[in-house]
């Protein structure tokens, strides 16, 4: 076990999982990471050396053949011409080093794509939306937004397959320490796979551009232990909230235009078009990760989206603030 690895096990004992807010793709935590990491090294190195080689020759050609006082400036240096083993050298050699960085990298890339799914393995499917993420579990029944939930294990027995599907523009789903990115692609499936070694609570963004709100539009990939997944996909299936204090806000929410795009389930609320509200306050954030999700800024932000994510597609439906305190007081309900 690496020294990383039992500092985040120990962390996740203290029950809180580690925030991976630097998402340092140099210091990876999942099997594809560690690979992609090993080709990057060797690819920096290699060039690297032949920046040393071809800058040394260059300063040293620049401090060795300049012109000095006395020099006769109307005299032309001597002229050589070619030397065919000298062109054969360094027609051959980057030959050899392109050959090498090809092979190495296909390796990789190969062995990555035709990896074979260990034993436990959940499966994920993850739509890009401008300018959010639909996040769905077909075996468990669960849709949600935003914050992906997978299991992670020590020796990366738990894996998750991603699949990857665009319901508007090019997207491209990106958690720098786990995985390289993939690109959501409307149209066409795409897969990815990761398995978390360390528990935590991972950033990511949408790595193509995909219009206004891109920068905007950003995962939060929460590696948990085995039993926490369990624990946390057994709220996701359950229905919303039925607290009957909360009846008449409830009742004020599914009368406004919200359940045209939003789903509550278990309500009449069967909107698809933005991300599903069922269990909203599992989630530390809103509005694909722009503010976080508390009282305060669940008003601001229903009050009026624009003003928080200029473009997104959320209008603010000018409501009274007797309405929003209903609404909001409704939304936190949804645990
Ligand atoms: Cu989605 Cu950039």
């Amino acid at each position: 076990m690496n020294p990383y690895s039992l500092l985040a096990f120990l962390q996740v004992q203290a029950s809180n999982l580690p925030e991976r807010k630097i998402a340092n793709m140099f210091r990876p935590l999942a099997s594809p990471g560690e690979s992609e990491k090993q080709v990057a090294l060797l690819t920096f190195a290699i060039t690297g050396a032949i920046f040393v080689v071809v800058g040394g020759l260059i300063v040293y050609t620049i401090a060795r053949f300049r012109s000095r006082p006395g020099d006769d400036l109307r005299q032309e240096p001597p002229q050589v011409y070619g030397s065919n083993q000298i062109e054969v050298a360094w027609t051959i050699i980057p030959i050899l080093i392109v050959f090498v960085l090809i092979g190495v990298t296909a390796r990789v890339v190969a062995g990555v794509q035709n990896a074979s799914p260990p034993k436990t393995t959940t499966h994920v499917t993850v739509i890009g939306h401008q300018w959010w993420w639909e996040v769905q579990y077909p075996d468990y029944g669960i849709t949600t937004a935003n914050e992906v939930h997978i299991p992670f294990s020590l020796d990366g027995a738990q894996a998750t397959y991603f699949m990857l599907q665009s319901m508007d523009v090019a997207h491209s789903f990106w958690v720098p320490q786990l995985s390289g990115k993939t690109d959501v692609i409307p149209n066409r499936d795409n897969y990815l796979w990761m398995n978390p070694k360390a528990a935590g609570y991972y950033y990511g963004n949408c790595a193509e551009y995909c219009g206004t709100q891109h920068a905007n539009m950003q995962i939060r990939l929460v590696a948990e232990p085995p039993e926490d997944f369990k624990k946390w996909t057994l709220n996701q299936q359950t229905k919303a909230n039925e607290a009957s204090e909360a009846a008449q806000d409830k009742a004020v929410f599914l009368s406004l235009s919200c359940v045209n795009c939003h789903m509550v389930q278990g309500t009449t609320a069967i909107g698809k078009f933005g991300p599903d509200l069922t269990h909203l306050m599992s989630r530390r954030e809103i509005g694909g990760g722009v503010i976080e999700n508390n009282r305060k800024n669940l008003r601001a932000w229903v009050n009026d989206p624009q003003g928080i994510k200029p473009g997104c597609l959320m209008p603010s439906l000018k409501l009274t603030d007797r309405e929003l305190d209903q609404v909001v007081a409704y939304l936190e309900t949804l645990k």
